[in-house]
């Protein structure tokens, strides 16, 4: 991997983000998701959104654009605001047109030009503290386009890397014969070439612009591939079970430690975006609500 020791001029002179996928329908879990968007379902006690917010965060990204159907707008904003409650600032792009994930990508650059830029998809659940020290790294310290992959036992769900002589060789939506058990995570680094490669791209047989497909476009060669080791968790919180799965977790290890799983503000305040008071003076306007408690457990 190229690790540059880019000085801090550096490092603000080139424009910065995240991207969090917030869009799509949710149709695998209807009857849930036919009045409020999957994202801003439950996961345990706080709403899905926050679990790939606090990725972001983590990896100490303070520019977000979050995509989101036209309709959903309103209820993202309502929740989330302009991101001064995390002491960041948040845009909303709407995807008018479900086109897959590229195009939501693509669709969110128009409005803020990144030039390095994480992507993460809003049901993608992340937990390991060692991962999330190596992410910022790998983020702000080297120029490469990146991918991230663990190990599943169902990698008929995923997209798949196929490997020769340790080297990725390929990659492969969804594949239906084995291919090996490393699935893509929803979550990429990518740089400001990316929709000139997007506007290469050609629809999949399933009738959308496929991720894998402009990771290709940035030629496999220059795509660094991350192993997610066993010692994080990663969930995809797509179905019901998952639902369930992750809340779970969530809850054994919420219960066990005391302390709260993927909270946007505590990771805020611990990364000073935001001070005491602003944290208290959040935690006032929902006081009573278990979430409020935790937080303050949470914070000591
Ligand atoms: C998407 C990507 C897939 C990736 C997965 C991770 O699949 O297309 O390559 O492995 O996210 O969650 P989807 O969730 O749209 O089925």
């Amino acid at each position: 991997m190229l690790i540059l020791d880019l000085s801090d001029n550096q490092k603000s002179s080139m424009k910065t983000g995240g991207i969090l996928l917030a869009g799509g329908k949710g149709t695998r879990l209807y009857p849930n998701t036919k009045n409020v968007n999957k994202h801003l379902l439950p996961i345990y006690d706080k709403p899905m959104i926050y679990y790939s917010l606090s990725i972001l965060l983590l990896a100490k990204i303070k520019d977000i654009t979050i995509i989101c159907n036209p309709e959903d707008e309103p209820d993202y904003k309502n929740l989330l605001g302009d991101g001064e409650e995390f002491g960041i600032k948040i845009t909303y792009s709407k995807q008018d047109s479900p086109e897959g994930i590229p195009h939501a990508i693509n669709t969110a650059l128009a409005k803020s030009n990144y030039e390095r830029f994480m992507v993460v998809l809003g049901d993608n659940f992340l937990y390991g503290r060692e991962f999330f020290n190596s992410l910022e790294n790998t983020f702000y310290k080297s120029q490469d386009i990146s991918i991230y992959y663990q190990k599943v036992r169902n990698p008929e769900l995923y997209g798949v890397i196929k490997w020769k002589d340790n080297k990725i060789e390929d990659l492969i939506e969804k594949p239906k014969m084995f291919i090996s058990n490393d699935a893509v995570i929803g979550l990429y680094i990518f740089d400001k070439e990316f929709s000139d490669h997007f506007q290469k791209l050609k629809k999949s047989k399933r009738g959308e612009f496929e991720i894998i497909d402009i990771i290709k476009e940035y030629k496999l060669t220059n795509t660094v591939t991350n192993y997610v080791g066993r010692g994080t968790a990663w969930f995809d919180m797509g179905s019901s079970e998952d639902f369930f799965n992750s809340s779970q977790f969530v809850k054994t290890i919420q219960d066990r430690q005391g302390l709260l799983v993927c909270s946007p503000h505590e990771i805020s305040y611990r990364n000073e975006y935001i001070d005491i008071k602003n944290l208290k003076n959040y935690m006032k306007s929902i006081n009573g609500s278990e979430y409020s408690l935790n937080l303050s457990r949470s914070i000591g």
